[in-house]
């Protein structure tokens, strides 16, 4: 499966992502931590507006954020004899050594996209890797997208009998033209306290908790501004936050479950990455059965969402475990060396520079598998004659 020479790849990371910056962050400790004996590692960034570099370009992107205007752009064309980054000649750099002499083509074995939110972990960035038949890491098109749809996420889990918060949602059209109605129908199914959220987020971006009609409405206006379509949810309260890291392809393992005690009342921007005070007890203590049914729970949901390679499934649980919600799956989770998709793979035996290793071997696998499968057909008779 793996080539002898040192497989070429492309970690791709920023993004045009209210979330640019964590990607970032998961980008570097992954480009440090990727073993040179087996891999050439060419660091592919886009800028918040979508501008597309390679090499040192990018890893400028992650150390100064500005001044990357002029720089020459490499793109990951939608043509499989390609199978790489194009360098595009830019007449208007100034920077004539990494200007390529009309068009230069580096190929890439597998890409690492280490984006998070819109346009990374939502299955736009992974359609265009499958047009250009690049293995990539992680969830495909659709276990992506629905990944990235918190609403289509909790329907389909509702469907397969997992436990999840009571929620309502609707599209912003619907609750300008009805305000008074909807808010009554909220407030009789889910009461408060509420979580209002863009149906598409990450990070806790746009997500606020009402505590009554006021802040409801507010919320429904922040929520707003990121999604047209916007999921409230019941507060499950009292409960503990349980993370819990799944590993595979179609056979998946769930690693041990930790648990975050989350600075702020609710676990939002500030506590997960600016005021540093929420802490992760690893492994969560639970007994053995609940912990059992937690992995359970991950790794089959992990299946129902159509994932692959990675996921990490977060929970809410309350009462020592007799009452297990599944929030939402990241697709893409935060993958800095102190990150818990990482931090409980390693509690559960698995190292950082081993994590990788594995990640890339099951794009590889998923890649070389979907190449077995058919895409012409021959009838027995020629239709259109
Ligand atoms: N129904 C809920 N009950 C209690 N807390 C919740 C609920 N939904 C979200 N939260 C809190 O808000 C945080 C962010 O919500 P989440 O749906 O995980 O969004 P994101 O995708 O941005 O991480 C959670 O980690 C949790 O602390
Ligand atoms: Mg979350």
């Amino acid at each position: 499966m793996m080539p002898e020479r040192k497989i070429r790849i492309g970690v791709l990371f920023g993004g045009r992502s209210a979330e640019h910056e964590v990607s970032l962050v998961s980008a570097a400790s992954i480009i440090n931590a990727l073993d040179t004996s087996k891999y050439d590692v060419i660091p592919i960034g886009i800028t918040p507006e979508g501008r597309w570099l390679s090499a040192a370009n990018a890893l400028a992107l992650l150390k100064e954020k500005s001044g990357v205007d002029n720089l020459p752009e490499h793109l990951i064309v939608p043509d499989p004899r390609r199978q790489g980054l194009l360098g595009i000649h830019n007449a208007s750099s100034s920077n004539v050594e990494n200007q390529a002499e009309g068009m230069e083509v580096k190929p890439l074995d597998v890409v690492f996209p280490v984006l998070h939110g819109t346009y990374g972990e939502d299955g736009t960035i992974q359609g265009l890797l499958e047009l250009a038949d690049v293995a990539y890491v992680g969830a495909g098109v659709l276990g992506s997208a629905v990944g990235m749809d918190k609403v289509i996420q909790k329907q389909l889990l509702e469907n397969a009998g997992i436990s999840i918060a009571p929620y309502s949602f609707f599209l912003m059209n619907e609750f300008e033209a009805n305000e008074k109605d909807m808010i009554n129908s909220i407030e009789k199914k889910l009461h408060y306290p509420c979580f209002v959220k863009p149906a598409h987020t990450g990070s806790s971006v746009g997500i606020s908790k009402a505590h009554g009609r006021k802040e409801l409405i507010a919320a429904v206006q922040l929520a707003s501004q990121y999604d047209r379509k916007i999921l409230v949810e019941k507060s499950i309260e009292r409960a503990r936050e349980i993370e819990c890291s799944v590993l595979g392809n179609d056979e998946p393992v769930a690693s041990v479950p930790g648990e975050i005690i989350s600075s702020n009342e609710f676990y939002d921007y500030d506590a997960k990455y600016v005021d540093g005070k929420s802490t992760a007890i690893i492994p969560a203590k639970f007994s053995k059965a609940v912990t059992k049914k937690i992995q359970q729970i991950a790794a089959s949901a992990f299946t129902i969402l159509d994932c692959a390679g990675m996921a990490r499934v977060d929970f809410l649980v309350q009462r020592n475990g007799e009452k297990i919600y599944l929030n939402e799956i990241n697709t893409i989770p935060g993958f800095t060396s102190i990150s818990m998709y990482p931090k409980l793979w390693e509690a559960s035996g698995v190292k950082y520079s081993d994590l990788l290793d594995r990640l890339v071997q099951l794009a590889l696998e998923r890649h070389a598998e979907k190449q077995t499968l058919k895409t012409t057909f021959k009838p027995k008779n020629e239709w259109y004659r």
